[in-house]
């Protein structure tokens, strides 16, 4: 051990799941929170997990604990909700819970957490966001407006850590090497007899233009972003790291 101390929240599952196990190899003490009961974590013995429902009142108020008595010097926000994607016109109550997850509940259990602050040790909270910010459409509109929220928010966050023994980052991401999307794109490649690598190009392409990149992005290189922010002390104050294939184009 290092005596570093991340908690992941958001760790049960896709990257975040990778980001548990990897620090936890790089020696960290790793808490991981999620709402399973029984995560596949790929280096579970090395992990503490604590299942939470953060939509809930109590599984807030859990993690809030974690927080505070942890006394973390790394904390990763990584839990999402994807939100309603298909219906027509979703229910009003499932876009607040969508905001609530994305939004609302980092910006106010971190901002809860800096203020209470009180431990020697510096914390480095990295806010995960995604490109989906650059380009809504009807299927993507709720979960990119409450990820452009997480953004001004996560700035509000670090104004508020500029008077504490903290820091607020962004970490900004496009398309992850998810095996759900290796699947499903592989799936199409065997149907049409195309090559994998051209059916990855032309998805890519289609669902961004702006990407320059010819392959999803890699869970590693997301690691080794938190890793670099965490390095960085007061100057990763907000700070926007993305790792998005260029998804903004050229100005952002
Ligand atoms: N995947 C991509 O291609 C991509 C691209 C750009 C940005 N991102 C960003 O990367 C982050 C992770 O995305 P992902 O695709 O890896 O997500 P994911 O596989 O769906 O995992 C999300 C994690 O959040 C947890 N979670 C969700 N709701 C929760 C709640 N109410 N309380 C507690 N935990 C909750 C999940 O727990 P359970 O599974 O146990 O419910 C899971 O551990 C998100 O911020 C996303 O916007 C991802």
């Amino acid at each position: 051990m290092n005596g570093k101390k991340a908690i992941v929240i958001g760790a049960s599952h896709g990257w975040g799941a990778f980001l548990g196990g990897r620090l936890a190899e790089e020696g960290w003490e790793v808490t991981a929170i999620g709402r399973r009961s029984k995560p596949d974590l790929p280096d579970s013995a090395a992990l503490r997990y604590l299942q939470a429902d953060l939509a809930t009142a109590d599984g807030y108020q859990d993690v809030e604990r974690e927080l505070r008595e942890q006394a973390p010097t790394l904390v990763v926000y990584n839990a999402v909700s994807y939100g309603p994607r298909d219906a027509k016109l979703p229910p009003l109550a499932d876009l607040e819970a969508t905001f609530k997850i994305n939004a609302l509940v980092p910006y106010h259990l971190l901002l809860n957490h800096v203020n209470q602050e009180s431990s020697a040790e510096f914390c480095t909270y990295v806010v995960t966001n995604s490109d989906s910010i650059y380009h809504a459409n009807k299927y993507s509109g709720i979960y990119a407006a409450s990820k452009a929220a997480l953004r001004v928010l996560t700035a509000a966050l670090a104004s508020a850590c500029q008077s504490h023994h903290a820091a607020a980052a962004t970490l900004l991401l496009g398309p992850l090497a998810d095996k759900e999307n290796f699947e499903k794109l592989q799936e199409v490649a065997e149907r049409t007899g195309a090559d994998l690598s051209v059916v990855t190009r032309r998805y890519l392409g289609k669902s961004n233009q702006a990407y320059v990149i010819n392959s999803f992005l890699s869970y590693e290189s997301c690691v080794k972003s938190v890793l670099t922010i965490a390095s960085l002390g007061r100057d990763a104050n907000g700070m926007l790291c993305k790792v998005d294939g260029g998804s903004s184009g050229s100005l952002v």
